[in-house]
Order: C-alpha cells, then structure tokens, then sequence
C-alpha cells in the first residue's frame, strides 16, 4: 500500500487494509491480461458534483436545455425529489428499496416515453448538459484500451445518453460494452418506450448481463476491479466466472457519515466526496 500513496489519503477509508493490499499485489502479480473492469456510470465514472454545481445523472440530462417541454421536467423532478432519497437512505433495506426503485422507474420512463423524442434529440441534450465524466476517465478508458482489459459499464441510467457522454467527452473504445436502458425508436425516429427489461439500481444482479455469454467469454480474465456509488452496484459482477480476486471500490457522494459504515463494510475502498479517478487510476497504473 505504500506503493500507492493515493490509498493513504484521508479521504479514502479501507476497513481492512490487509486484505486490500493482498488484492492488489495479485493483480499486480497476474498483470493485464488477467483483469477485467465493471463500473457503474452516474457519480461513479460521472462527476456529482462540478466546481460546485450538482451534475445531471443520465436521467437528469433530459431536464436540461429547451428540447423537453416544461411539464416533463416538471415531474421529472418531482419524481427523484421524492425518490432520490429513498434510494439513499441508509436506514431502510434493499428489500425494502426494490419495489419503490421499480416503481420511480416505471413512472420515470412512461413520462420520457409521453415526449416522443428524436434520436437527435438525445446528442443535443447531451452537448449542452451538466454531466461530466471524472477528472481522469480519459486517461482510464485510454489505458485499459490500450491494454485490451474489457471495460463493461452497467447502468441503470439510459445507454442512449451514457454513448453521447462518452463520445462527447472521452472516447468510446471497442473494448468498452454500456448495458443500460435503452431507448427504442420507430422507423420515423420517434422514441416509442424503452428496450428489453428494466435496470434499476438495485437490480443489477438480474439477467441483463449475466443471463449473457459476456462473463463466459472473460472467465480466463479472474480479477476484477468493481466500481460503484451504490450498494445495488455491489452485484454488477455477480455472474462472472473464475473470480479470484475482485477489489471493491465504492463512491461515496451524499449522506456521508450516515453511510460510511456500511459502505466500509461492503466495499474494499470507499472513496468520500472526490470528482476524480485518481485512486482507481493509480492502482491500474501499478497492474499494467
Ligand atoms: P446508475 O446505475 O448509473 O448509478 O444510475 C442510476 C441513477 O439514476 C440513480 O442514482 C438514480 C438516478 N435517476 C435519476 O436521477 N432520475 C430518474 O428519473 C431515474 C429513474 C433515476
């Protein structure tokens, strides 16, 4: 650990340091070609907040600009008003969670479906909105793409605007695959609701990806780095095969000291109130 000064920061809190360090030093041992990284986007590889301001998450992107009518905003932001902090609230349960997730995200995709956006429409927002990628994802897809570690992003946000962020604002490489929600089209262009089943935040441990041959075919790849800001992120990688060692490392944005205990307990590293990829960066700089 002494080898990552970055670890040792004040604002980054390891519950058990040995086992942290054990980790690392066999991905370090096993190199590149053994490692395989599963990361969240909203306020994982997103920012939550910029030189202040709070960054729209996927959903949020939609509320901005002029291209959405007033009465979607509107309810789109009572809806997480009431729903955002449930999600977070550390006193109830993730059984107790689920159906209200469910049901946010019923209503939250029937109101975008009510717009009959354009498939244009979606890069307009994306260039004008305030979500924004951490200081050093660049450096992060760059580097695993260059090392040809399959980077796989698990959102319950919307791939359509997670594709236009990362092409906006970084790279899409081939080495990258976005499972999210997905936005469907007619043949005019015109979104008419939403692709396959539901992801939410707390159902990440369901078939969208592990129901595929996506961890099948990495099952030689038997570390994995998980990246997350919420305790559903915890299951991105549940269907992966072979898994030797797996580093945790959780981004803790809101309701912070309510929350470090139990984040300490579930994540390997957890990460309080930084807009960076320093940590994460500086750890995959030691295993390429
Ligand atoms: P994630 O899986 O990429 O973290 O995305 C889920 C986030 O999206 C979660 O923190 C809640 C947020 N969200 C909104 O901000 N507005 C919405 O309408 C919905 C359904 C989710």
């Amino acid at each position: 650990m002494n080898d990552i000064p970055e670890l040792n920061l004040p604002h980054v809190r390891i519950a058990h340091p040995e086992h942290v360090s054990e980790v690392i030093q066999n991905m370090i041992k096993d190199g590149h070609d053994k490692l395989q990284v599963v990361a969240d986007f909203d306020r994982t590889l997103s920012k939550y907040t910029h030189r202040g301001q709070i960054c729209s998450t996927c959903h949020n992107v939609l509320e901005e600009g002029h291209v959405l009518p007033d009465f979607y905003k509107d309810e789109a932001r009572a809806l997480r008003d009431h729903y955002f902090p449930i999600e977070t609230n550390p006193k109830l349960t993730v059984e107790e969670k689920i159906p209200v997730m469910v049901e946010w995200w019923t209503k939250a995709h029937d109101l975008l479906t009510k717009c009959h956006i354009k498939r244009d429409d979606v890069r307009k927002m994306v260039e004008n909105s305030t979500a924004r990628l951490r200081d050093g994802c660049t450096w992060f897809f760059d580097q695993l793409q260059a090392s040809e570690i399959p980077l796989l992003i698990f959102s319950a946000g919307i791939g359509d605007v997670i594709i236009e962020v990362i092409k906006h604002q970084a790279t899409l490489h081939d080495n990258m695959k976005v499972v999210s929600n997905y936005l469907e089209y007619d043949e005019q262009g015109q979104m008419t609701g939403f692709q396959g089943d539901m992801i939410h935040v707390y159902n990440k441990n369901e078939g969208a990806i592990h129901d595929s041959d996506y961890f099948q075919n990495l099952e030689h790849r038997n570390n994995i780095i998980l990246m997350g800001d919420s305790l559903g992120d915890l299951h991105m990688a549940d269907g992966a095969v072979g898994v030797q060692n797996k580093l945790k490392i959780g981004f803790l944005n809101v309701k912070v000291a309510e929350s470090l205990d139990l984040y300490m307990k579930r994540y390997d590293i957890v990460i309080l109130e930084d807009e960076t990829l320093d940590v994460v960066n500086a750890i995959l700089q030691k295993v390429l």
